[in-house]
């Protein structure tokens, strides 16, 4: 028996990396978890320390998928209580005026609009049940900005503003819509950095280090979690001293 006891969870982008530690803590608190990823094989990675109860193949940015995923998700578990909005991509780091085109397309159409796509089909379905929780990983990103990474940035601050207002939208819903806004932490989100974009980025922690994921998991369970009760359209910092609003 854990605080999620009961209760499912879809993960996005939950192969690896956040994601997997935030399905892998929701597991041990309770929930049966599904995690949606672009690849089956990579859910079933061993070194994760658990298996999760449920994994398809879902592209974010793509509408279709997501509805599939999701019907696919209650076929197999049962009405879902919680959505942890994960999937992201950094993109290239590039200034402005030779970012690519395509990339700030992809960036912005995983990033953000995926957020929005997984947040719609769940309240599709939501509607009328007076509870359920969303968490979304925004950035710090999202809140600072960062040179090289403006569609990133542009897409996480995006996040943060629909998380607000989906919030408003449901406030009496019993439904509460909250984002985590992480510094840098060491993932596969690392390779398509830059080496001086990743020092950067670490040089601006007052604690001195970067978060480690069990630390985002541990805030994201606890959002998405019984206790959390009054607090909705909010950005929980978890940046070790950087961002102190
Ligand atoms: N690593 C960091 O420093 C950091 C800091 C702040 C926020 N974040 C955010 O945390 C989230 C997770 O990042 P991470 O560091 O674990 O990265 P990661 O690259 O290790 O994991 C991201 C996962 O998302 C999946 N994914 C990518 N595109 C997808 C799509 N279209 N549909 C479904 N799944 C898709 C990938 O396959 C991968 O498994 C992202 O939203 C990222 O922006 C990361």
């Amino acid at each position: 028996m854990g605080i999620h006891s009961g209760k499912v969870a879809i993960v996005t982008g939950g192969a690896r990396g956040i994601g997997q530690a935030v399905a892998r803590r929701l597991q041990a608190d309770g929930a049966r978890v599904a995690i949606w990823d672009l690849t089956a094989s990579a859910h079933m990675d061993p070194s994760a320390g658990y298996t999760p109860d449920f994994s398809f193949d879902v592209d974010v940015s793509d509408f279709a998928s997501v509805e599939a995923g999701y019907d696919a998700t209650v076929e197999a578990l049962g009405p879902i209580d919680i959505l942890v909005n994960n999937a992201g991509i950094n993109g290239p780091v590039n200034d402005v005026q030779d970012y690519p085109l395509e990339a700030w397309d992809r960036v912005l159409a995983i990033d953000l609009t995926g957020v929005f796509y997984c947040t719609r089909v769940a309240l599709a379905d939501w509607v009328g049940r007076g509870s359920g929780r969303i968490v979304n990983i925004a950035s710090i990103a999202g809140k600072e900005g960062g040179a090289g990474i403006a569609a990133y940035a542009a897409a996480k601050a995006g996040v943060i503003g629909f998380t607000k207002s989906v919030a408003r939208e449901l406030s009496t819903s019993g439904i509460l819509v909250n984002a985590i806004a992480p510094a840098i932490t060491e993932t596969a989100l690392f390779e398509e950095m830059t080496p001086e974009h990743i020092a950067a980025g670490k040089s601006k922690i007052p604690m001195g280090r970067p978060v480690n994921v069990e630390e985002i998991a541990s805030l994201a369970t606890w959002i998405a979690g019984p206790d959390c009760t009054f607090t909705t359209g909010f950005v929980f910092d978890i940046s070790g001293g950087r961002a102190t609003y």
